[in-house]
């Protein structure tokens, strides 16, 4: 629920952060941006975290780069409790929908030695990359190196472990394309903004 504050900069046009968000470091806010209470953006030293116009993050959710960068295209809507780790780089695409609970991770924990502990074998960090006008269903799992191509339809509940062609539908655990979208085309008047102004300041 917004704020009384969050109501009135959207009456004006103004994005907000709301009081109880945890929004530091490198974190660059386009235009019109609203970060809910109880969320978490945290970037230091190297690491950025970039979210262009129009982009709402809701309760809950949490932003960590971990030593990457995390770029979020316009109109995205991360909705609660998602979470996003950057450590191979996350790039999302403008008009991305990313239901309940979903959760975005750009590295896999080394195992292949037995005779010292996995948290002592570092990590192999590899980018996720989510393409225009996605969306990704409550719990949905990303694994490190996939990118999910334009228009995709991500199930519920999916783990999504290899890479999703354009506009497909795919479910399950691992993720499978069980159907195209058709040819669908971008309708011109979909924004809701100017796309050519200037998100960053
Ligand atoms: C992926 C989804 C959009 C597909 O919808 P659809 O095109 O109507 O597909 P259907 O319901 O016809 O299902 C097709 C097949 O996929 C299966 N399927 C559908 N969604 C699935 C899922 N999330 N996980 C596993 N299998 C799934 C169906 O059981 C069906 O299998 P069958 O052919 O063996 O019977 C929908 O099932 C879904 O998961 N929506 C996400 C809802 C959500 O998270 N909303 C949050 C609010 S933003």
């Amino acid at each position: 629920m917004l704020s009384l504050r969050a109501r009135i900069a959207k009456r004006l046009g103004w994005g907000c952060v709301e009081f109880g968000a945890k929004v530091k470091g490198n974190v660059k806010l386009g235009r019109r941006v609203y970060i809910a209470s109880g969320t978490e953006l945290v970037a230091s030293g190297n690491e950025q975290i970039r979210i262009d116009n129009d982009c709402f993050i809701l309760e809950g959710s949490m932003l960590q780069p971990y030593g990457g960068n995390i770029s979020i295209g316009k109109r995205v809507g991360i909705n609660l409790n998602c979470v996003i780790y950057g450590m191979g780089g996350v790039t999302i695409g403008d008009n991305v929908m990313m239901a309940t609970s979903c959760v975005l991770v750009s590295a896999n924990h080394n195992f292949e030695r037995t005779d010292i502990p996995m948290n002592l074998q570092g990590i192999t960090c590899k980018s996720i990359k989510i393409g225009n006008d996605v969306w990704l269903g409550a719990r949905t799992v990303v694994l490190a190196g996939v990118e999910i191509g334009e228009g995709s339809v991500i199930g519920a509940g999916s783990v999504v472990s290899s890479n999703i062609p354009p506009y497909s539908v795919a479910v399950g655990v691992p993720a499978r394309v069980i159907k195209q979208r058709g040819n669908y085309k971008m309708p011109s008047d979909r924004s809701v903004t100017n796309d050519n102004e200037s998100s960053f300041k």
